[in-house]
C-alpha cells in the first residue's frame, strides 16, 4: 500500500498515517507524509518506523506552491512508484468577518490552501495514476472538506465557502476520472478532536476522537466512498442542513456561535 498524505504534521492527517501503517504492516507499506512543520513530520516518521517498520518519506511543504507538490510527487514515485492512496488533508481554518478590512488576507490564505491546495496535491499525480490504471490498478484520489461546506456558517465564511468550494470541485473531479479509472472519494468530517477544534469554544455534538475517525475514513476510502460524512450522525445533520430553506436557516444560524479567530501565515 503506498499512500501520500498532506497535513500529515497533526491530527487527522497524523492519524490515517497511523491507520494505514497499522492496517498494512507487513504487507510492504510507503507512505509520504507532506506539511510545513519538518520537525513535526520527522518525529512521526520516526514513531512510525520504530512501531510499524514501514516506508516512510517527508516532504516539508506549503501546498500553496504547485512546484513543491509535483517535486514531492515525481520523488515519491520515483522512490516507491504510483501511490495507491493521495489524501489532500491539509487545511486551516480561522473566524472571518467579511466587513473587517484585514480578514481580505485571511480569506486569500484559507482559499489558497483549502481549495488551490487540494488541486496542487492531486495534479502532479494523475497522468502516473492513469498509466498505472491502463494495467489494471485503480487509483484513488481522497479530499477532506468539511460539514462546514454544506450551508454557510456565520462567522466563518471563508472556511465555509472553502469548503463548499471544495465539495464541487472534488465532485466535477470524480466524473473527469471516471474516465480515467481514478476513483475520488470526498469525506466531509464533522467534529473531531485535533488541534485545529481545540479552540473552539462552543459545544461540538457528536465530536469523535481523530484516531476513530482515521479508521472510518480509511474504511469509506475502501468502500470507495463518493461522499461521506462522518461521523455517521453528523451526516443525517448535514442531510436537514441542505433541506432547510434560506429564510429558516437565517433564524437557526444567526445566533450560532462564532469560530475564533486565529492568525494565519
Ligand atoms: N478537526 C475537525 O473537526 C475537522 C472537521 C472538518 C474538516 N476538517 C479538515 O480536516 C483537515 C485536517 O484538519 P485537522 O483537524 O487535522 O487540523 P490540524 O491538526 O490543524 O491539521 C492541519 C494540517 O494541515 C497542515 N497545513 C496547514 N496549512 C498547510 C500548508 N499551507 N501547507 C501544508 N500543510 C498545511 C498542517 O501542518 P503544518 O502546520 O505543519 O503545515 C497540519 O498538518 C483540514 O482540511 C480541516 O479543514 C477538520
Amino acid at each position: 500500500m503506498k499512500v501520500f498524505i498532506t497535513g500529515a504534521s497533526s491530527g487527522i492527517g497524523e492519524a490515517l498515517a497511523h491507520e494505514y501503517a497499522q492496517r498494512y504492516r507487513g504487507e510492504g507499506v510507503a507512505i509520504g507524509l507532506a506539511a510545513r512543520r519538518a520537525d513535526a513530520l520527522t518525529a512521526l516518521k520516526d514513531t512510525l518506523q520504530r512501531q510499524y517498520a514501514i516506508d516512510c518519506k517527508i516532504y516539508p511543504l506549503d501546498v500553496r506552491h504547485s512546484n513543491a507538490l509535483s517535486l514531492a510527487a515525481a520523488d515519491f514515485i520515483a522512490q516507491f512508484g504510483v501511490p495507491d492512496v493521495v489524501i489532500a488533508n491539509a487545511g486551516v481554518s480561522s473566524g472571518t468577518l467579511t466587513e473587517n478590512m484585514e480578514d481580505t488576507a485571511a480569506f486569500q490564505i484559507v482559499f489558497d490552501i483549502n481549495v488551490l491546495g487540494m488541486v496542487h496535491t492531486f495534479q502532479p499525480f494523475i497522468q502516473a495514476m492513469r498509466e498505472a490504471g491502463s494495467t489494471g490498478r485503480r487509483a484513488h484520489l481522497v479530499g477532506i472538506a468539511s460539514v462546514a461546506g454544506i450551508r454557510g456558517l456565520p462567522g466563518a465564511g471563508a472556511y465555509s465557502a472553502s469548503k463548499a468550494a471544495a465539495i464541487a470541485y472534488l465532485e466535477s473531479l470524480r466524473v473527469e476520472m471516471l474516465h480515467h479509472g481514478i476513483a475520488v472519494t470526498t469525506i466531509a468530517p464533522g467534529y473531531i478532536r485535533t488541534p485545529m477544534t481545540a479552540i473552539n469554544p462552543y459545544r461540538m455534538p457528536f465530536l469523535m476522537e481523530a484516531n476513530i475517525a482515521a479508521h472510518k475514513f480509511v474504511n469509506a476510502i475502501e468502500a470507495k466512498r463518493r461522499f461521506v460524512v462522518i461521523p455517521w450522525q453528523m451526516g443525517w445533520v448535514a442531510r436537514l442542513m441542505r433541506l432547510i430553506p434560506p429564510v429558516l436557516w437565517d433564524c437557526l444560524a444567526k445566533n450560532a456561535p462564532h469560530k475564533s479567530r486565529v492568525h494565519l501565515d
